[in-house]
């Protein structure tokens, strides 16, 4: 596993070189999908780095920088250990030995997964903030993911919720998981849908 060597560097807004796309902020909102089949072609590193640089520019009151990040590649031996998690936590959920496999296939399948921690807060309502700032750098993940490509799949499920997941990845013990995205070229356009904002808003004129 590698990290940072342990430097902190900061970086100002004006330091920063946005890659050039001509997917509008609008495009990519709306045409963000996740999906569920891949396609069997690698990642580009590149593109990963892109997406999580993009990640930590998320609002975040405080500036707490809750958010930790565990990329595991197709190639990492880790990928098995995932893969029989997500198989172990699935047949103890359901008992039913063809759902656990598609569990582990989901994740031995995914070109890439990252998976998404929460740094505790000081108190609850900076624990909260924090993890309302990951979920926002899960989101830029996948908000750069449609400039790049690739779709972005969040998971909180089976596959997440093994007992042994921190151990494996080696996260602290203390911090929370807020996601699993997978990411990947789709093979597939998933159809979606959402309500009309109008039933939800609640306009003071
Ligand atoms: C917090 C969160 C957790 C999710 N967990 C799962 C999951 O465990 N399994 C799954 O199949 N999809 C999961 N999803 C994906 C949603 O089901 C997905 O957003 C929904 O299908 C709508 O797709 P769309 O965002 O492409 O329109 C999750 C999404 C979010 C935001």
């Amino acid at each position: 596993m590698t990290a940072n060597d342990g430097k902190v560097v900061k970086l100002a807004v004006d330091e920063i070189t946005a890659l050039g796309t001509d997917v509008s902020v609008y495009q990519a909102l709306y045409q963000r999908r996740m999906a569920w089949q891949f396609k069997d072609e690698a990642v580009p590193k590149v593109a990963l780095e892109r997406m999580l640089e993009a990640a930590v520019w998320a609002p975040n009151h405080r500036l707490t920088e809750p958010w930790r990040f565990f990329v595991v590649n197709a190639a990492s031996p880790l990928r098995h250990t995932l893969g029989d998690q997500a198989y172990e936590v699935s047949m103890e959920r359901r008992g039913d030995p063809r759902r656990a496999e598609a569990s582990r296939k989901s994740i031995l399948d995914a070109p890439v997964l990252i998976y998404i921690y929460c740094v505790p807060g000081t108190n609850d309502e900076v624990t909260q903030e924090n993890y309302a700032s990951v979920c926002c750098a899960a989101h830029n993940i996948s908000l750069a993911g449609v400039a790049e490509g690739l779709a972005v799949t969040w998971e909180t499920g089976g596959a997440t919720r093994h007992p042994n997941l921190k151990v494996t990845l080696g996260a602290e013990e203390d911090w929370t998981l807020a996601t699993l995205l997978s990411v990947g070229i789709p093979a597939e356009s998933p159809a979606s849908f959402r309500t009309p904002v109008t039933n939800f808003v609640y306009w003071h004129e």
